[in-house]
Protein backbone atom coordinates (compact mmCIF):
# COMPACT_ATOMS: atom_id res chain seq x y z
CA UNK A 1 0.00 0.00 0.00
CA UNK A 2 1.28 3.15 -0.99
CA UNK A 3 2.35 5.27 2.93
CA UNK A 4 2.23 8.56 1.28
CA UNK A 5 -0.98 9.62 -0.50
CA UNK A 6 -0.27 12.50 -3.67
CA UNK A 7 -2.58 14.74 -1.89
CA UNK A 8 -0.52 14.95 1.58
CA UNK A 9 2.55 14.68 -0.55
CA UNK A 10 1.54 17.98 -2.06
CA UNK A 11 0.65 19.40 0.89
CA UNK A 12 4.11 18.74 2.87
CA UNK A 13 5.44 19.70 -0.21
CA UNK A 14 4.05 23.51 -0.71
CA UNK A 15 4.57 24.04 3.74
CA UNK A 16 8.26 25.17 3.00
CA UNK A 17 9.23 25.24 6.65
CA UNK A 18 7.73 20.93 6.75
CA UNK A 19 9.58 20.24 3.19
CA UNK A 20 10.30 16.12 2.96
CA UNK A 21 13.43 17.74 0.63
CA UNK A 22 16.99 18.83 1.72
CA UNK A 23 17.04 22.78 1.78
CA UNK A 24 20.51 22.56 0.27
CA UNK A 25 23.17 20.00 -1.08
CA UNK A 26 26.88 20.36 -1.50
CA UNK A 27 28.19 23.13 -3.08
CA UNK A 28 29.90 21.98 -6.56
CA UNK A 29 33.74 21.90 -5.80
CA UNK A 30 35.14 25.54 -5.82
CA UNK A 31 37.39 25.07 -9.31
CA UNK A 32 34.36 24.54 -11.30
CA UNK A 33 33.54 28.50 -10.86
CA UNK A 34 36.97 28.81 -12.17
CA UNK A 35 36.19 26.72 -15.75
CA UNK A 36 35.53 28.08 -19.27
CA UNK A 37 33.20 25.43 -20.73
CA UNK A 38 33.84 24.72 -24.02
CA UNK A 39 32.14 26.76 -26.97
CA UNK A 40 31.76 24.24 -30.12
CA UNK A 41 31.03 25.57 -33.77
CA UNK A 42 27.26 26.75 -33.91
CA UNK A 43 25.07 23.89 -35.19
CA UNK A 44 23.21 23.50 -38.93
CA UNK A 45 19.98 23.79 -37.14
CA UNK A 46 20.38 26.57 -35.27
CA UNK A 47 21.64 28.67 -38.11
CA UNK A 48 18.44 27.36 -39.73
CA UNK A 49 16.53 27.94 -37.19
CA UNK A 50 17.69 31.43 -36.49
CA UNK A 51 17.93 32.81 -40.28
CA UNK A 52 15.60 30.87 -41.86
CA UNK A 53 17.71 29.48 -44.01
CA UNK A 54 17.13 26.12 -46.76
CA UNK A 55 21.00 25.34 -47.27
CA UNK A 56 23.53 25.66 -44.33
CA UNK A 57 27.30 25.06 -44.70
CA UNK A 58 29.17 24.36 -41.88
CA UNK A 59 32.94 24.88 -41.82
CA UNK A 60 33.34 25.68 -37.85
CA UNK A 61 34.38 21.91 -36.51
CA UNK A 62 36.83 20.82 -38.78
CA UNK A 63 34.84 17.85 -39.64
CA UNK A 64 35.00 15.59 -42.81
CA UNK A 65 33.38 17.46 -45.86
CA UNK A 66 32.58 14.38 -47.39
CA UNK A 67 31.21 12.53 -45.09
CA UNK A 68 31.98 9.58 -42.70
CA UNK A 69 33.54 6.47 -44.18
CA UNK A 70 31.20 4.15 -45.82
CA UNK A 71 32.79 1.01 -44.40
CA UNK A 72 32.40 2.28 -41.59
CA UNK A 73 29.02 3.19 -42.56
CA UNK A 74 28.23 -0.25 -43.49
CA UNK A 75 29.46 -1.94 -40.16
CA UNK A 76 27.42 0.52 -37.97
CA UNK A 77 24.34 -0.95 -39.80
CA UNK A 78 25.55 -4.17 -39.99
CA UNK A 79 26.24 -4.74 -35.59
CA UNK A 80 22.65 -2.20 -34.44
CA UNK A 81 20.72 -5.79 -33.86
CA UNK A 82 23.62 -6.46 -31.11
CA UNK A 83 23.57 -3.27 -28.90
CA UNK A 84 21.81 -4.83 -26.35
CA UNK A 85 25.17 -6.17 -25.49
CA UNK A 86 28.22 -4.14 -23.28
CA UNK A 87 30.77 -3.06 -25.90
CA UNK A 88 34.62 -4.60 -25.46
CA UNK A 89 35.70 -2.59 -22.22
CA UNK A 90 39.18 -2.79 -23.77
CA UNK A 91 38.16 -2.06 -27.66
CA UNK A 92 40.50 -5.32 -28.63
CA UNK A 93 39.66 -5.74 -32.22
CA UNK A 94 40.49 -2.02 -32.31
CA UNK A 95 43.65 -2.25 -30.57
CA UNK A 96 44.77 -5.19 -32.18
CA UNK A 97 44.37 -3.40 -35.70
CA UNK A 98 46.06 -0.72 -34.72
CA UNK A 99 49.19 -2.20 -33.03
CA UNK A 100 49.41 -3.83 -36.66
CA UNK A 101 49.12 -0.66 -38.30
CA UNK A 102 51.28 1.17 -35.95
CA UNK A 103 53.78 -1.57 -35.22
CA UNK A 104 53.59 -0.93 -31.73
CA UNK A 105 52.44 -3.58 -28.96
CA UNK A 106 48.58 -3.15 -28.13
CA UNK A 107 50.02 -2.65 -24.46
CA UNK A 108 51.20 0.46 -25.87
CA UNK A 109 47.39 1.58 -26.72
CA UNK A 110 44.72 2.67 -25.13
CA UNK A 111 40.94 3.89 -26.85
CA UNK A 112 38.88 6.44 -25.96
CA UNK A 113 35.34 8.01 -26.39
CA UNK A 114 37.65 10.68 -28.43
CA UNK A 115 40.78 12.30 -28.37
CA UNK A 116 39.21 14.86 -25.38
CA UNK A 117 38.98 12.50 -22.97
CA UNK A 118 42.19 10.93 -23.38
CA UNK A 119 42.89 14.55 -22.29
CA UNK A 120 40.60 13.91 -19.11
CA UNK A 121 42.64 11.06 -18.88
CA UNK A 122 46.08 11.85 -19.13
CA UNK A 123 44.64 14.68 -16.68
CA UNK A 124 43.10 12.56 -13.93
CA UNK A 125 45.84 10.36 -14.52
CA UNK A 126 48.78 12.72 -13.15
CA UNK A 127 47.66 15.75 -12.06
CA UNK A 128 47.81 16.90 -8.10
CA UNK A 129 46.05 20.08 -6.76
CA UNK A 130 49.03 22.36 -7.51
CA UNK A 131 49.96 20.82 -10.34
CA UNK A 132 51.23 22.63 -13.60
CA UNK A 133 50.34 21.63 -17.08
CA UNK A 134 52.43 23.35 -20.23
CA UNK A 135 50.93 24.55 -23.69
CA UNK A 136 51.15 26.91 -26.31
CA UNK A 137 49.09 30.22 -26.78
CA UNK A 138 46.79 30.21 -28.73
CA UNK A 139 46.16 26.08 -28.94
CA UNK A 140 43.24 23.39 -28.22
CA UNK A 141 41.45 24.74 -25.17
CA UNK A 142 41.04 21.33 -23.54
CA UNK A 143 44.29 21.31 -22.00
CA UNK A 144 44.24 23.73 -19.66
CA UNK A 145 40.36 22.10 -18.81
CA UNK A 146 42.36 19.31 -18.08
CA UNK A 147 44.36 20.94 -15.55
CA UNK A 148 41.57 23.31 -14.48
CA UNK A 149 39.55 20.26 -13.63
CA UNK A 150 42.39 18.75 -11.52
CA UNK A 151 42.96 21.85 -9.56
CA UNK A 152 46.45 22.35 -11.32
CA UNK A 153 47.63 25.48 -13.17
CA UNK A 154 48.43 26.13 -17.15
CA UNK A 155 51.78 27.69 -17.90
CA UNK A 156 51.17 29.39 -21.36
CA UNK A 157 54.52 30.05 -24.09
CA UNK A 158 52.97 32.23 -26.68
CA UNK A 159 53.60 30.75 -30.12
CA UNK A 160 56.59 32.60 -32.28
CA UNK A 161 56.66 34.84 -34.94
CA UNK A 162 54.23 33.69 -37.63
CA UNK A 163 52.79 31.23 -35.43
CA UNK A 164 55.81 29.04 -34.98
CA UNK A 165 56.22 26.28 -32.23
CA UNK A 166 59.56 26.61 -30.80
CA UNK A 167 60.95 23.89 -28.47
CA UNK A 168 62.62 26.79 -26.49
CA UNK A 169 59.64 28.41 -26.01
CA UNK A 170 57.68 25.99 -24.60
CA UNK A 171 60.53 24.46 -22.56
CA UNK A 172 60.84 28.41 -20.80
CA UNK A 173 56.99 27.63 -19.77
CA UNK A 174 58.29 24.49 -17.43
CA UNK A 175 59.11 24.74 -14.26
CA UNK A 176 59.78 22.40 -11.54
CA UNK A 177 55.57 21.66 -10.76
CA UNK A 178 54.75 20.55 -14.26
CA UNK A 179 53.65 17.27 -15.02
CA UNK A 180 52.14 17.51 -18.51
CA UNK A 181 53.48 19.38 -21.63
CA UNK A 182 50.79 19.18 -24.38
CA UNK A 183 51.35 19.76 -27.92
CA UNK A 184 49.10 20.15 -30.82
CA UNK A 185 50.72 19.73 -34.00
CA UNK A 186 49.39 20.70 -36.24
CA UNK A 187 48.42 22.92 -33.82
CA UNK A 188 44.11 24.23 -33.70
CA UNK A 189 43.59 27.36 -34.46
CA UNK A 190 46.70 27.84 -36.55
CA UNK A 191 47.66 25.29 -38.69
CA UNK A 192 51.20 25.62 -37.94
CA UNK A 193 53.14 22.41 -36.72
CA UNK A 194 56.43 21.86 -34.76
CA UNK A 195 58.63 20.04 -36.93
CA UNK A 196 60.70 17.27 -36.25
CA UNK A 197 63.79 18.79 -34.67
CA UNK A 198 62.13 20.87 -32.33
CA UNK A 199 60.07 18.10 -31.31
CA UNK A 200 63.11 16.25 -30.78
CA UNK A 201 64.96 19.52 -28.84
CA UNK A 202 62.14 18.81 -26.68
CA UNK A 203 61.85 15.68 -25.62
CA UNK A 204 65.32 15.87 -25.24
CA UNK A 205 65.59 19.18 -23.12
CA UNK A 206 62.50 17.88 -20.95
CA UNK A 207 63.00 17.38 -17.26
CA UNK A 208 62.39 13.59 -15.80
CA UNK A 209 58.98 14.33 -14.02
CA UNK A 210 57.64 15.75 -17.28
CA UNK A 211 55.31 14.02 -19.81
CA UNK A 212 54.88 15.12 -23.08
CA UNK A 213 51.70 14.87 -24.90
CA UNK A 214 51.88 15.40 -29.01
CA UNK A 215 47.96 15.90 -30.01
CA UNK A 216 48.27 14.65 -33.75
CA UNK A 217 44.84 15.13 -33.92
CA UNK A 218 45.19 16.93 -37.97
CA UNK A 219 48.49 14.54 -38.44
CA UNK A 220 46.82 12.96 -41.60
CA UNK A 221 46.61 16.63 -43.23
CA UNK A 222 49.61 17.26 -43.00
CA UNK A 223 52.49 17.18 -45.76
CA UNK A 224 55.41 18.91 -45.23
CA UNK A 225 58.95 16.85 -45.02
CA UNK A 226 59.74 17.78 -41.21
CA UNK A 227 56.38 16.77 -39.54
CA UNK A 228 56.10 14.81 -37.19
CA UNK A 229 53.49 12.18 -36.32
CA UNK A 230 55.55 11.01 -33.03
CA UNK A 231 54.77 7.68 -33.74
CA UNK A 232 58.05 6.89 -35.04
CA UNK A 233 59.97 8.51 -31.99
CA UNK A 234 57.85 6.32 -29.77
CA UNK A 235 59.18 3.44 -31.64
CA UNK A 236 62.48 4.20 -30.84
CA UNK A 237 61.54 4.48 -27.26
CA UNK A 238 61.16 8.11 -26.41
CA UNK A 239 58.42 8.96 -23.39
CA UNK A 240 55.63 10.42 -25.42
CA UNK A 241 52.04 9.94 -25.50
CA UNK A 242 50.50 10.55 -28.92
CA UNK A 243 47.13 11.46 -29.39
CA UNK A 244 44.48 10.59 -32.06
CA UNK A 245 41.04 11.02 -33.21
CA UNK A 246 38.71 9.50 -35.77
CA UNK A 247 36.45 12.84 -35.78
CA UNK A 248 38.90 14.39 -38.49
CA UNK A 249 40.20 12.17 -41.01
CA UNK A 250 37.94 9.34 -40.60
CA UNK A 251 34.99 11.68 -40.80
CA UNK A 252 33.36 10.08 -37.30
CA UNK A 253 32.95 12.90 -34.74
CA UNK A 254 29.80 12.33 -34.11
CA UNK A 255 30.23 8.80 -32.87
CA UNK A 256 33.21 9.46 -30.99
CA UNK A 257 36.29 7.32 -30.75
CA UNK A 258 39.98 7.93 -30.48
CA UNK A 259 43.13 6.18 -29.17
CA UNK A 260 46.39 7.39 -27.48
CA UNK A 261 50.04 5.74 -28.12
CA UNK A 262 52.40 5.61 -25.00
CA UNK A 263 54.53 3.65 -23.45
CA UNK A 264 53.19 0.48 -22.00
CA UNK A 265 53.11 2.15 -18.15
CA UNK A 266 51.84 5.15 -19.03
CA UNK A 267 48.88 3.51 -20.97
CA UNK A 268 48.28 0.76 -17.75
CA UNK A 269 47.95 4.08 -15.52
CA UNK A 270 45.23 5.42 -18.02
CA UNK A 271 43.46 2.41 -18.38
CA UNK A 272 43.02 2.57 -14.17
CA UNK A 273 41.22 5.90 -14.15
CA UNK A 274 38.98 5.41 -17.45
CA UNK A 275 35.49 3.90 -17.30
CA UNK A 276 35.13 0.47 -18.20
CA UNK A 277 32.73 0.82 -21.09
CA UNK A 278 34.30 4.47 -22.21
CA UNK A 279 34.04 3.39 -25.93
CA UNK A 280 30.37 2.46 -27.27
CA UNK A 281 29.91 -0.31 -29.48
CA UNK A 282 29.17 1.44 -32.54
CA UNK A 283 32.28 3.59 -32.19
CA UNK A 284 34.80 0.64 -31.80
CA UNK A 285 32.75 -0.73 -35.28
CA UNK A 286 32.80 2.13 -36.73
CA UNK A 287 36.74 2.87 -36.15
CA UNK A 288 38.04 -0.01 -36.60
CA UNK A 289 36.14 -0.34 -40.00
CA UNK A 290 37.45 3.24 -40.76
CA UNK A 291 40.60 2.01 -40.62
CA UNK A 292 40.24 -0.38 -43.88
CA UNK A 293 38.66 2.47 -45.84
CA UNK A 294 41.64 3.30 -47.48
CA UNK A 295 39.64 4.93 -50.76
CA UNK A 296 37.80 7.35 -48.41
CA UNK A 297 40.93 8.28 -46.28
CA UNK A 298 42.88 9.04 -49.50
CA UNK A 299 39.83 10.89 -51.10
CA UNK A 300 39.38 12.88 -48.14
CA UNK A 301 43.06 13.61 -48.08
CA UNK A 302 43.17 14.81 -51.49
CA UNK A 303 40.39 16.92 -51.63
CA UNK A 304 41.33 18.76 -48.20
CA UNK A 305 45.00 19.53 -49.72
CA UNK A 306 43.12 20.65 -53.20
CA UNK A 307 40.56 22.56 -51.24
CA UNK A 308 43.19 24.48 -48.88
CA UNK A 309 45.25 25.80 -51.51
CA UNK A 310 41.86 26.75 -53.34
CA UNK A 311 40.73 28.53 -50.34
CA UNK A 312 44.11 30.49 -49.36
CA UNK A 313 44.05 31.41 -52.82
CA UNK A 314 40.86 32.30 -53.57
CA UNK A 315 41.46 34.68 -50.05
CA UNK A 316 44.34 36.10 -51.44
CA UNK A 317 42.68 37.29 -54.43
CA UNK A 318 40.03 38.89 -52.23
CA UNK A 319 42.55 41.15 -50.21
CA UNK A 320 42.79 38.36 -47.02
CA UNK A 321 45.96 36.94 -45.76
CA UNK A 322 45.72 33.32 -44.06
CA UNK A 323 48.53 31.24 -42.27
CA UNK A 324 49.88 28.13 -44.10
CA UNK A 325 48.41 25.49 -42.68
CA UNK A 326 49.31 22.26 -42.66
CA UNK A 327 45.78 21.13 -41.50
CA UNK A 328 42.19 20.40 -42.55
CA UNK A 329 40.94 24.61 -41.88
CA UNK A 330 43.01 27.36 -42.84
CA UNK A 331 43.56 30.29 -40.12
CA UNK A 332 42.63 33.95 -41.58
CA UNK A 333 43.39 37.16 -41.10
CA UNK A 334 40.05 39.67 -41.58
CA UNK A 335 41.42 42.46 -39.52
CA UNK A 336 38.88 45.12 -37.94
CA UNK A 337 36.15 43.26 -40.49
CA UNK A 338 36.23 39.98 -38.86
CA UNK A 339 33.15 40.13 -37.00
CA UNK A 340 31.29 41.76 -39.39
CA UNK A 341 32.28 38.76 -41.90
CA UNK A 342 31.05 36.64 -39.47
CA UNK A 343 27.83 37.57 -39.05
CA UNK A 344 27.30 38.22 -42.49
CA UNK A 345 28.44 34.80 -43.69
CA UNK A 346 26.46 32.98 -41.10
CA UNK A 347 22.84 35.25 -42.18
CA UNK A 348 24.14 33.67 -45.94
CA UNK A 349 24.52 29.97 -44.36
CA UNK A 350 28.43 29.63 -43.88
CA UNK A 351 29.37 29.32 -40.55
CA UNK A 352 33.09 29.70 -39.50
CA UNK A 353 34.81 29.73 -36.08
CA UNK A 354 35.60 33.30 -34.44
CA UNK A 355 39.09 33.71 -33.30
CA UNK A 356 38.25 35.92 -30.56
CA UNK A 357 37.99 32.76 -28.02
CA UNK A 358 41.78 32.38 -28.91
CA UNK A 359 42.63 36.11 -28.16
CA UNK A 360 42.54 36.83 -31.98
CA UNK A 361 39.66 38.97 -32.45
CA UNK A 362 40.93 39.44 -36.27
CA UNK A 363 40.94 35.98 -36.80
CA UNK A 364 38.70 33.30 -38.37
CA UNK A 365 39.16 29.53 -38.99
CA UNK A 366 38.04 28.48 -41.86
CA UNK A 367 37.52 24.64 -42.25
CA UNK A 368 38.45 23.60 -45.64
CA UNK A 369 35.19 22.31 -47.29
CA UNK A 370 34.70 20.79 -51.11
CA UNK A 371 35.84 23.01 -53.60
CA UNK A 372 31.71 23.98 -53.90
CA UNK A 373 31.44 25.09 -50.53
CA UNK A 374 34.98 27.04 -50.56
CA UNK A 375 33.41 28.83 -53.71
CA UNK A 376 30.10 29.74 -52.16
CA UNK A 377 32.03 31.07 -49.14
CA UNK A 378 34.47 32.80 -51.38
CA UNK A 379 31.81 34.22 -53.32
CA UNK A 380 29.50 35.40 -50.75
CA UNK A 381 32.52 36.89 -49.08
CA UNK A 382 33.51 38.92 -52.65
CA UNK A 383 30.15 40.19 -52.59
CA UNK A 384 30.45 41.01 -48.38
CA UNK A 385 34.28 43.08 -48.99
CA UNK A 386 32.02 45.01 -51.83
CA UNK A 387 29.10 46.40 -49.81
CA UNK A 388 31.72 46.69 -46.88
CA UNK A 389 34.14 48.96 -48.85
C1 LIG B 1 43.60 19.53 -31.46
C2 LIG B 1 42.40 18.74 -31.12
N1 LIG B 1 42.52 17.69 -30.29
C3 LIG B 1 41.46 16.95 -29.96
C4 LIG B 1 40.21 17.23 -30.45
C5 LIG B 1 39.05 16.42 -29.99
O1 LIG B 1 38.85 15.34 -30.80
P1 LIG B 1 37.68 14.32 -30.51
O2 LIG B 1 36.55 14.68 -31.41
O3 LIG B 1 38.29 12.99 -30.84
O4 LIG B 1 37.32 14.42 -29.05
C6 LIG B 1 40.03 18.30 -31.31
C7 LIG B 1 38.69 18.61 -31.83
O5 LIG B 1 38.43 19.59 -32.46
C8 LIG B 1 41.15 19.08 -31.65
O6 LIG B 1 41.03 20.16 -32.45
Amino acid sequence: MNEYPSASIASIVSDASASVYQASGPAPRATLSAMEPYVPGRSISDIRGEFGLTRVVKLASNENPLGPSPLALAAVRAMLEDIHRYPDDRASELRRKLAGKLALDESMLIAANGADELITLLSETYLEPGDRIATFAPTFSEYAFGGRLMNAETNRAPLGEDFALRADDLLAAVDARTKLVFVCSPNNPTGTYMPRDELERLLARLPAGCLLVLDAAYSHFADAPDYCDGFDVLRAGARLVVLQTFSKAYGLAGIRAGFAAGPADVIASMLRVKEPFNVNALAQTAASAALDDEAHLAATLRTNAAGRIRLREGLARLGISSVPSQSNFVLADFGDRAASVYRLWMESGVIVRSGAGWGLPGHLRISVGTAEEIDLLLALLDDILRRDA
